[in-house]
Protein backbone atom coordinates (compact mmCIF):
# COMPACT_ATOMS: atom_id res chain seq x y z
CA UNK A 1 0.00 0.00 0.00
CA UNK A 2 1.19 3.52 -0.61
CA UNK A 3 2.50 5.46 2.21
CA UNK A 4 0.94 8.65 3.90
CA UNK A 5 2.21 11.74 5.16
CA UNK A 6 0.79 14.38 7.08
CA UNK A 7 2.43 17.50 7.35
CA UNK A 8 0.23 19.07 9.71
CA UNK A 9 -0.80 21.00 13.20
CA UNK A 10 -0.94 19.01 16.51
CA UNK A 11 -2.95 21.04 19.47
CA UNK A 12 -3.87 20.00 22.89
CA UNK A 13 -7.97 20.39 22.80
CA UNK A 14 -10.14 22.39 25.49
CA UNK A 15 -13.64 21.43 25.28
CA UNK A 16 -16.45 23.32 26.92
CA UNK A 17 -19.94 22.34 26.55
CA UNK A 18 -22.74 24.38 27.38
CA UNK A 19 -27.24 24.19 26.12
CA UNK A 20 -26.53 27.40 24.30
CA UNK A 21 -23.11 29.57 23.58
CA UNK A 22 -22.48 32.99 25.34
CA UNK A 23 -23.30 36.21 23.64
CA UNK A 24 -20.40 39.03 23.61
CA UNK A 25 -20.00 40.13 27.31
CA UNK A 26 -22.00 37.50 28.35
CA UNK A 27 -20.53 34.86 31.23
CA UNK A 28 -22.76 31.06 31.41
CA UNK A 29 -22.17 28.45 32.96
CA UNK A 30 -21.54 25.56 31.13
CA UNK A 31 -21.96 21.53 31.62
CA UNK A 32 -18.83 19.57 30.98
CA UNK A 33 -15.26 20.47 30.32
CA UNK A 34 -12.67 17.65 28.98
CA UNK A 35 -9.03 17.59 27.13
CA UNK A 36 -8.00 15.51 24.34
CA UNK A 37 -5.43 15.20 21.50
CA UNK A 38 -6.64 17.38 18.37
CA UNK A 39 -5.22 19.67 15.46
CA UNK A 40 -6.42 19.46 12.15
CA UNK A 41 -3.16 17.16 11.47
CA UNK A 42 -2.64 14.80 14.21
CA UNK A 43 -6.87 14.25 13.39
CA UNK A 44 -6.28 13.48 10.28
CA UNK A 45 -3.16 11.15 11.10
CA UNK A 46 -4.99 8.68 13.17
CA UNK A 47 -8.04 8.81 11.42
CA UNK A 48 -5.91 7.35 7.95
CA UNK A 49 -4.26 5.26 10.20
CA UNK A 50 -7.26 3.66 12.25
CA UNK A 51 -8.50 2.55 8.27
CA UNK A 52 -5.27 0.71 7.65
CA UNK A 53 -2.83 3.35 6.40
CA UNK A 54 0.98 3.23 6.77
CA UNK A 55 1.31 6.80 8.17
CA UNK A 56 4.07 8.98 9.43
CA UNK A 57 3.70 12.44 11.07
CA UNK A 58 5.86 15.62 10.16
CA UNK A 59 5.09 18.24 12.92
CA UNK A 60 5.88 19.84 15.94
CA UNK A 61 4.85 20.34 19.78
CA UNK A 62 6.38 21.58 22.46
CA UNK A 63 8.59 20.20 25.24
CA UNK A 64 5.60 19.69 27.60
CA UNK A 65 3.57 17.23 29.26
CA UNK A 66 0.89 17.91 26.06
CA UNK A 67 3.51 17.20 23.14
CA UNK A 68 4.67 13.90 24.91
CA UNK A 69 1.37 13.04 25.38
CA UNK A 70 0.78 13.41 21.93
CA UNK A 71 3.79 11.42 21.02
CA UNK A 72 2.00 8.19 23.15
CA UNK A 73 -0.81 8.63 21.82
CA UNK A 74 0.27 8.63 18.08
CA UNK A 75 2.57 5.77 18.97
CA UNK A 76 -0.76 3.84 20.22
CA UNK A 77 -2.10 4.29 17.01
CA UNK A 78 0.67 3.05 14.89
CA UNK A 79 1.57 6.27 13.58
CA UNK A 80 5.36 6.60 12.74
CA UNK A 81 6.97 9.38 15.38
CA UNK A 82 10.46 9.66 14.24
CA UNK A 83 10.62 13.37 12.85
CA UNK A 84 8.47 14.90 15.60
CA UNK A 85 9.85 17.88 16.94
CA UNK A 86 9.94 18.26 20.12
CA UNK A 87 10.21 22.55 20.46
CA UNK A 88 11.87 24.16 23.47
CA UNK A 89 10.78 27.63 22.84
CA UNK A 90 6.98 27.18 22.52
CA UNK A 91 4.14 25.47 23.86
CA UNK A 92 2.23 22.48 22.46
CA UNK A 93 -0.70 24.24 19.97
CA UNK A 94 -3.93 24.72 21.65
CA UNK A 95 -7.28 24.68 20.58
CA UNK A 96 -10.24 26.34 22.50
CA UNK A 97 -13.50 24.29 21.39
CA UNK A 98 -17.16 25.51 22.38
CA UNK A 99 -19.93 22.52 21.92
CA UNK A 100 -23.58 23.34 22.01
CA UNK A 101 -25.90 20.99 20.59
CA UNK A 102 -23.48 18.86 18.44
CA UNK A 103 -21.97 21.90 16.71
CA UNK A 104 -18.37 24.19 17.54
CA UNK A 105 -16.58 26.74 17.71
CA UNK A 106 -12.83 27.17 17.34
CA UNK A 107 -9.72 29.34 18.30
CA UNK A 108 -6.65 27.85 17.64
CA UNK A 109 -3.34 29.36 19.54
CA UNK A 110 -0.54 27.29 17.23
CA UNK A 111 2.54 27.87 19.65
CA UNK A 112 4.42 24.78 18.69
CA UNK A 113 2.98 24.39 15.02
CA UNK A 114 4.94 27.73 13.83
CA UNK A 115 7.72 25.39 13.75
CA UNK A 116 6.99 23.27 11.32
CA UNK A 117 8.02 25.89 9.19
CA UNK A 118 10.58 25.72 5.76
CA UNK A 119 13.43 25.10 7.87
CA UNK A 120 11.96 21.73 9.53
CA UNK A 121 10.66 20.52 6.48
CA UNK A 122 13.92 20.92 4.11
CA UNK A 123 15.56 19.46 7.21
CA UNK A 124 13.37 15.87 6.76
CA UNK A 125 13.17 16.43 3.16
CA UNK A 126 14.96 13.04 2.09
CA UNK A 127 12.12 11.11 4.52
CA UNK A 128 9.70 13.32 3.17
CA UNK A 129 10.27 12.05 0.13
CA UNK A 130 9.41 8.66 0.90
CA UNK A 131 6.28 8.97 1.05
CA UNK A 132 3.37 8.79 -1.60
CA UNK A 133 0.56 10.40 -0.54
CA UNK A 134 0.66 14.09 1.28
CA UNK A 135 -2.10 15.69 3.73
CA UNK A 136 -1.68 19.25 4.36
CA UNK A 137 -4.13 21.43 6.43
CA UNK A 138 -3.67 25.22 7.15
CA UNK A 139 -2.85 25.31 10.71
CA UNK A 140 1.22 25.59 10.52
CA UNK A 141 3.25 28.43 8.19
CA UNK A 142 1.97 29.02 4.83
CA UNK A 143 6.00 29.05 3.89
CA UNK A 144 5.74 24.98 4.55
CA UNK A 145 2.94 24.78 2.09
CA UNK A 146 4.59 27.25 -0.53
CA UNK A 147 8.30 25.40 -0.12
CA UNK A 148 7.16 21.74 0.02
CA UNK A 149 3.99 21.54 -2.65
CA UNK A 150 6.15 22.77 -5.58
CA UNK A 151 8.99 20.03 -4.93
CA UNK A 152 6.17 17.31 -4.41
CA UNK A 153 4.76 17.87 -7.58
CA UNK A 154 8.04 17.45 -9.32
CA UNK A 155 7.94 13.86 -7.97
CA UNK A 156 4.97 13.41 -8.83
CA UNK A 157 3.16 12.32 -5.17
CA UNK A 158 -0.55 12.53 -4.63
CA UNK A 159 -1.47 15.67 -2.53
CA UNK A 160 -4.20 16.91 -0.87
CA UNK A 161 -4.65 20.41 0.95
CA UNK A 162 -7.44 20.60 3.51
CA UNK A 163 -7.64 24.55 2.88
CA UNK A 164 -8.60 25.26 6.92
CA UNK A 165 -8.49 27.58 8.48
CA UNK A 166 -9.29 28.96 5.39
CA UNK A 167 -6.88 31.02 3.85
CA UNK A 168 -5.93 32.48 0.43
CA UNK A 169 -3.67 29.70 -1.30
CA UNK A 170 -1.75 31.08 -4.47
CA UNK A 171 -2.80 30.48 -7.43
CA UNK A 172 0.56 28.26 -8.58
CA UNK A 173 0.33 26.54 -5.31
CA UNK A 174 -3.36 25.23 -6.37
CA UNK A 175 -2.11 24.29 -9.79
CA UNK A 176 0.20 21.66 -8.04
CA UNK A 177 -2.16 20.10 -5.76
CA UNK A 178 -3.77 16.91 -6.41
CA UNK A 179 -7.20 17.19 -4.33
CA UNK A 180 -8.21 20.59 -2.62
CA UNK A 181 -10.76 19.83 0.07
CA UNK A 182 -12.43 22.86 1.68
CA UNK A 183 -16.14 23.15 3.35
CA UNK A 184 -18.99 25.45 1.64
CA UNK A 185 -17.61 28.41 3.53
CA UNK A 186 -14.15 28.13 3.15
CA UNK A 187 -13.36 27.62 -0.48
CA UNK A 188 -13.94 31.80 -1.76
CA UNK A 189 -11.56 33.00 0.53
CA UNK A 190 -9.03 30.10 -0.68
CA UNK A 191 -9.51 30.65 -4.09
CA UNK A 192 -9.85 34.20 -3.86
CA UNK A 193 -13.10 34.48 -5.64
CA UNK A 194 -15.39 36.02 -2.89
CA UNK A 195 -18.24 36.41 -5.58
CA UNK A 196 -18.13 32.87 -7.29
CA UNK A 197 -20.72 30.38 -6.95
CA UNK A 198 -20.32 26.96 -6.03
CA UNK A 199 -20.67 25.63 -9.32
CA UNK A 200 -18.28 28.07 -11.28
CA UNK A 201 -15.53 27.11 -8.91
CA UNK A 202 -15.79 23.38 -8.86
CA UNK A 203 -16.03 24.03 -12.89
CA UNK A 204 -13.06 25.15 -13.06
CA UNK A 205 -10.84 22.79 -11.29
CA UNK A 206 -12.36 19.21 -12.23
CA UNK A 207 -11.27 16.15 -10.37
CA UNK A 208 -9.66 18.71 -7.85
CA UNK A 209 -12.15 20.82 -6.10
CA UNK A 210 -13.57 18.76 -3.36
CA UNK A 211 -16.08 20.71 -1.57
CA UNK A 212 -17.32 19.37 1.93
CA UNK A 213 -21.12 20.63 2.13
CA UNK A 214 -21.90 19.37 5.78
CA UNK A 215 -25.09 17.16 6.28
CA UNK A 216 -25.77 18.44 2.25
CA UNK A 217 -23.07 15.69 1.15
CA UNK A 218 -19.77 16.13 -1.26
CA UNK A 219 -19.64 17.39 -4.51
CA UNK A 220 -16.84 17.61 -6.94
CA UNK A 221 -16.95 18.43 -10.98
CA UNK A 222 -15.82 15.20 -13.20
CA UNK A 223 -15.20 16.85 -16.26
CA UNK A 224 -19.14 16.59 -17.40
CA UNK A 225 -21.16 17.25 -14.75
CA UNK A 226 -21.40 18.54 -11.10
CA UNK A 227 -21.05 14.87 -8.86
CA UNK A 228 -23.14 14.88 -5.86
CA UNK A 229 -22.00 12.12 -3.52
CA UNK A 230 -24.74 12.37 -0.25
CA UNK A 231 -23.68 11.90 3.18
CA UNK A 232 -24.25 8.48 5.10
CA UNK A 233 -26.85 9.92 8.37
CA UNK A 234 -26.47 9.36 11.78
CA UNK A 235 -27.53 11.39 14.86
CA UNK A 236 -24.53 13.54 15.65
CA UNK A 237 -23.04 14.07 18.94
CA UNK A 238 -20.13 16.33 18.32
CA UNK A 239 -19.23 17.01 14.79
CA UNK A 240 -15.06 18.25 16.08
CA UNK A 241 -12.78 16.73 13.44
CA UNK A 242 -15.82 15.21 11.07
CA UNK A 243 -13.79 17.50 8.31
CA UNK A 244 -10.61 15.63 9.72
CA UNK A 245 -12.18 11.90 9.24
CA UNK A 246 -13.05 12.85 6.21
CA UNK A 247 -9.24 13.88 4.92
CA UNK A 248 -7.71 11.01 6.57
CA UNK A 249 -10.24 8.43 4.98
CA UNK A 250 -10.22 10.04 1.86
CA UNK A 251 -6.15 9.50 1.44
CA UNK A 252 -6.62 5.83 2.32
CA UNK A 253 -8.95 5.16 -0.06
CA UNK A 254 -6.77 6.91 -2.65
CA UNK A 255 -3.78 4.83 -1.50
CA UNK A 256 -6.66 1.79 -2.31
CA UNK A 257 -6.67 3.10 -5.72
CA UNK A 258 -10.09 3.76 -5.48
CA UNK A 259 -12.29 6.29 -8.07
CA UNK A 260 -12.61 9.84 -6.70
CA UNK A 261 -16.34 9.42 -6.41
CA UNK A 262 -15.57 6.03 -4.14
CA UNK A 263 -12.73 7.68 -2.18
CA UNK A 264 -15.39 10.79 -1.18
CA UNK A 265 -17.98 7.86 -0.25
CA UNK A 266 -15.21 6.39 2.41
CA UNK A 267 -14.73 9.25 3.77
CA UNK A 268 -18.35 10.69 3.98
CA UNK A 269 -18.97 7.18 5.97
CA UNK A 270 -15.89 7.37 8.31
CA UNK A 271 -16.56 10.98 9.49
CA UNK A 272 -20.48 9.90 9.93
CA UNK A 273 -19.27 7.41 12.16
CA UNK A 274 -16.48 9.66 13.81
CA UNK A 275 -19.44 12.21 15.27
CA UNK A 276 -20.87 9.16 17.68
CA UNK A 277 -18.83 10.23 20.20
CA UNK A 278 -17.50 13.67 21.81
CA UNK A 279 -13.68 14.92 21.05
CA UNK A 280 -12.04 15.09 17.31
CA UNK A 281 -10.53 11.49 17.85
CA UNK A 282 -12.24 9.30 19.97
CA UNK A 283 -15.20 8.33 17.53
CA UNK A 284 -12.87 7.89 14.31
CA UNK A 285 -13.62 4.51 13.24
CA UNK A 286 -11.41 1.52 12.01
CA UNK A 287 -11.28 -0.21 8.61
CA UNK A 288 -14.16 -2.70 9.61
CA UNK A 289 -16.45 -0.76 10.43
CA UNK A 290 -16.80 1.17 7.23
CA UNK A 291 -16.21 -1.54 5.02
CA UNK A 292 -19.79 -2.87 7.59
CA UNK A 293 -21.61 0.49 6.61
CA UNK A 294 -20.48 -0.66 2.94
CA UNK A 295 -21.57 -3.60 3.30
CA UNK A 296 -24.94 -2.67 4.22
CA UNK A 297 -25.42 -0.35 2.34
CA UNK A 298 -24.74 -2.72 -1.13
CA UNK A 299 -27.44 -5.34 0.32
CA UNK A 300 -29.71 -2.42 0.74
CA UNK A 301 -29.19 -1.61 -2.84
CA UNK A 302 -29.55 -4.61 -3.72
CA UNK A 303 -32.74 -5.16 -2.25
CA UNK A 304 -34.05 -2.16 -3.99
CA UNK A 305 -33.22 -3.61 -7.14
CA UNK A 306 -35.55 -6.45 -6.73
CA UNK A 307 -38.78 -6.34 -8.48
CA UNK A 308 -41.23 -6.40 -5.92
CA UNK A 309 -44.46 -8.27 -7.58
O1 LIG B 1 -10.89 20.06 13.02
C1 LIG B 1 -10.95 19.96 14.41
C2 LIG B 1 -9.67 20.46 15.01
O2 LIG B 1 -9.54 21.84 14.73
C3 LIG B 1 -9.58 20.35 16.50
O3 LIG B 1 -9.05 19.13 16.93
C4 LIG B 1 -8.74 21.56 16.89
O4 LIG B 1 -7.51 21.24 17.42
C5 LIG B 1 -8.61 22.39 15.62
O5 LIG B 1 -7.39 22.21 15.03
Amino acid sequence: MKKIAVVGSINSDYFVEADVLPKTGETILGNNFFRALGGKGANQAVAASRLGAEVSFFGSVGKDDNGYFAKDTFMQENIVTSFLLFENNAHTGAAFVEISNSENRIIVIPGANSFTNKKYVENYLEQILKHDIFIFQLEIPMETIDYLIPILYEHQKIIIVNPAPAQLIKQDIIDKITYLTPNEHEYQEVLDQPDSSMEDALTKYPNKLVITCGQDGVKFFDGNRIVHVPVHVVKAVDTTGAGDTFCGAFAVALADGKELSECIRFGNIAAALSVQKKGAQAGMPFKKDVDQIIKEERIDDTERDIPQN
